[in-house]
């Protein structure tokens, strides 16, 4: 794990400005930075970094984060690369300490597997280019196919010779442990006995974004019906399918440049493209896209352009990934190779020049695609028809971004042509598509929120006519407020003895009020706040927003106020200075634990209130009344003393 001391040498240095400046463009709008947000659609701005915070904001999709956070999630990096990141740019050097076990386990798991697939490749890549069975057999099935030099070493393919155990022994011998290559699919089990898995298969290594070998695709010579074609790595700690797309390593840059990912079915389709100049290109394997795979293209490009063969299989699986695309954001076209060729003999018969042509000028966007290859199928069957018209409604109603409203409108006119129906009723059912969908959504929502609520009620029935009260039981404001005062002003001076985290702390014990935050979060924060202090680890904002735990560093983010930069114009509307939440933070921390402590009274006044409809001897009675009387003079104080400076 990198130390400590390199963390905090990283966090002096960050500027978030600068971190987030170098991948979104951003313009100064008073103290804070105003750009176009990268995780959602916009046109206009609403992605604010603010400096001083140290974070950034999008309050059209409510993205926060700080720049690690921002790393993370622009890069698709882990913590620790994050920093790394930084590290690299700061010219920090990088310390390393011991790591908690599991972790230590875990990426030693990762890291066996890394260096065995490491091993392998290098092993097979040599049997390939200079042994003379990897020549005769591999070598000239590769040259004949069309394949050149640097590319199959820019590729790093290989071969795995005949002899049932080559390779094992060759792994045994450099002392790798039999665990491990079992895991990395290189060698499986026989009769207790190591034996190779790809015997006599062409190796194709599979890395990850970073360059890493995470597994293989091991292709049979030649043809023959008896056995797969294909043989890959099984799933394990490196190699997740779902996640993975061939090539990218190699594309990354061409795609960010043409701003377009090609996508193709095959790993020789990938190699083919790469040996024409055409490098923007990634493979799937002809499975359904994933999520994950679509956000891998995300990170580069909206635009992604799918390449098959006119009749493969791959197609319908493609189609499957369609709506999930849609909603991701991207733009999917189709090019259909013709004649039965796939991208890669497809490019070797027409060249480099007539395959660039024919890719632009015969992309078909994809939705209107689904649509002609359905109406085919549903000929004139006026069921299937009208089962078309849903589907296609579906789709296009899965694009309900503002911002691709345009794009939405043009669909329903074009697909209402190709249909022959109406506009009017296409967009209509469009419609109830997004409504319905709007509606799974709330009533999602909504029973969250009553789940919560019968959690409350457990506690404080009957207390919903109380306005004031249920108003701060559903915001949490006070539970938020008070969490926030002690993440800013916790370490300001409350007086000459003590911090205002002191005062918090004692006022939350002496009332016993920790008790009365329900808020898991907020108390997370507080207790982590407590253990800070307790510790002597300095609890600043900045120790919250670049806490290793991100949960808990994004509820920070979330609890730091931004908005009321916003808020300029309204200023100007006053004369003389406006005091900031900064002069009367004093009177902010008082007023919170105020409004903490009425809702203390109140759940006693509750209590006693329940107490008093049971049947009691009339001392009893006395004593309840008399104790209603006295909680409803606190409660009145209280309120008094509070003002209107809570309801900001
Ligand atoms: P060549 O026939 O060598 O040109 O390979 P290709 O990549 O064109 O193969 P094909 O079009 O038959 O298949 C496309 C992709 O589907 C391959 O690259 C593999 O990723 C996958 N695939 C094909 N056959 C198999 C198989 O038998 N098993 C597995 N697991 N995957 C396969
Ligand atoms: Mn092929």
């Amino acid at each position: 794990m990198i130390s400590q001391h390199t963390i905090q040498q990283i966090l002096s240095r960050i500027d978030v400005v600068d971190i987030v400046g170098s991948f979104v463009k951003l313009k100064k709008r008073g103290t804070n930075y105003l750009g176009l947000c990268p995780f959602h659609n916009e046109k206009t701005p609403s992605f604010t970094v603010s400096p001083v915070k140290e974070i950034y904001k999008c309050f059209g999709c409510g993205r926060s984060g700080n720049s690690i956070s921002f790393l993370m999630e622009h890069e698709k990096y882990s913590y620790a690369e994050a920093l790394r990141w930084l590290a690299n740019r700061y010219n920090v050097e990088v310390e390393e300490t011991e790591t908690s076990p599991a972790y230590k386990e875990a990426q030693q798991k990762a890291d066996s597997l890394y260096i065995i697939n490491s091993f392998a490749q290098k092993y097979f890549s040599d049997l390939l280019l200079n042994s003379e069975e990897g020549r005769d057999i591999a070598l000239s099935y590769l040259k004949e196919r069309g394949f050149n030099d640097t590319i199959i070493e820019k590729f790093q393919l290989g071969y795995c010779s005949q002899q049932r155990e080559a390779f094992a022994k060759a792994a045994v011998a450099a002392q790798y442990n039999t665990e491990f290559l079992l895991k990395s699919g290189l060698v499986v089990n026989r009769d207790e006995q190591l034996v190779d898995n790809y015997r006599g298969r062409i190796i194709f290594p599979v890395h990850n974004q970073t360059g890493k070998i995470i597994g293989f695709g091991a292709r049979i010579i030649g043809k023959n019906d008896r056995a797969p074609k294909y043989i890959n790595t099984p799933e394990n700690e490196i190699y997740i399918k779902s996640k993975i797309l061939y090539g990218s390593y190699f594309a990354r840059q061409a795609i960010d440049r043409a701003d377009e990912c090609l996508l193709v079915e095959g790993y020789t389709d990938v190699i083919s493209l790469h040996q024409a100049g055409i490098e923007n290109v990634v493979a799937s394997g002809g499975t359904s896209l994933t999520s994950d795979q679509l956000r891998l293209v995300k990170k580069y490009t909206n635009n992604l352009t799918i390449i098959y063969d006119g009749d493969s299989a791959g197609i319908k699986a493609a189609l499957r990934g369609l709506d999930l695309a849609l909603e991701e954001g991207l733009n999917v076209q189709l090019v259909l190779i013709p004649d039965n060729e796939d991208p890669d003999s497809y490019v070797n018969k027409v060249g480099k020049e007539v395959f660039r042509d024919f890719i632009a000028q015969n992309k078909k966007d994809f939705v209107l695609f689904q649509l002609e290859v359905s109406l085919k199928d549903a000929g004139s069957d006026s069921n299937k028809k009208s089962a078309v018209v849903n589907r296609i409604a579906e789709t296009i109603s899965k694009l309900n971004k503002t911002e691709d409203f345009t794009k939405q409108q043009d669909y329903i006119r074009q697909c209402a042509g190709l249909l022959h129906i109406d506009e009017a009723g296409l967009n209509a059912l469009v419609n109830k598509f997004i409504r319905e969908r709007v509606t799974k959504q709330e009533n999602k929502a909504q029973a969250a929120e009553a789940n919560a609520q019968s959690e409350n009620e457990k506690v404080i029935p009957d207390l919903a006519d109380d306005e004031t009260f249920s108003l701060l039981n559903k915001d949490e404001l006070v539970e938020r407020n008070i969490t926030r005062a002690l993440l800013e002003f916790g370490a300001y001076e409350w007086n000459e003895q003590q911090k205002v985290y002191d005062f918090i702390f004692g006022e939350l014990e002496e009332n016993g009020l920790d008790e009365l935050i329900d808020n898991k979060q907020m108390l997370r924060i507080i207790e982590t706040y407590k253990t800070w202090v307790q510790n002597g680890i300095d609890p600043s904002p900045k120790n919250f927003l670049y806490h290793e735990d991100i949960e808990l560093s994004t509820l920070a983010v979330g609890l730091m106020d931004t908005q009321y930069e916003l808020s300029h114009n309204w200023k100007e509307h006053y004369d003389g200075p406006m005091p900031t939440r900064e002069e009367l933070y004093k009177e902010e921390v008082a007023s919170t634990l105020n409004y903490l402590k009425l809702r203390k009274i109140k759940r006693l006044i509750d209590e006693n209130q329940r107490d008093l409809e049971k049947i009691h001897s009339p001392e009893e009675q006395l004593t309840l009344l008399q104790t209603h009387q006295h909680l409803k003079q606190l409660e009145i104080e209280l309120i008094r003393n509070n003002g209107t400076v809570i309801f900001r």
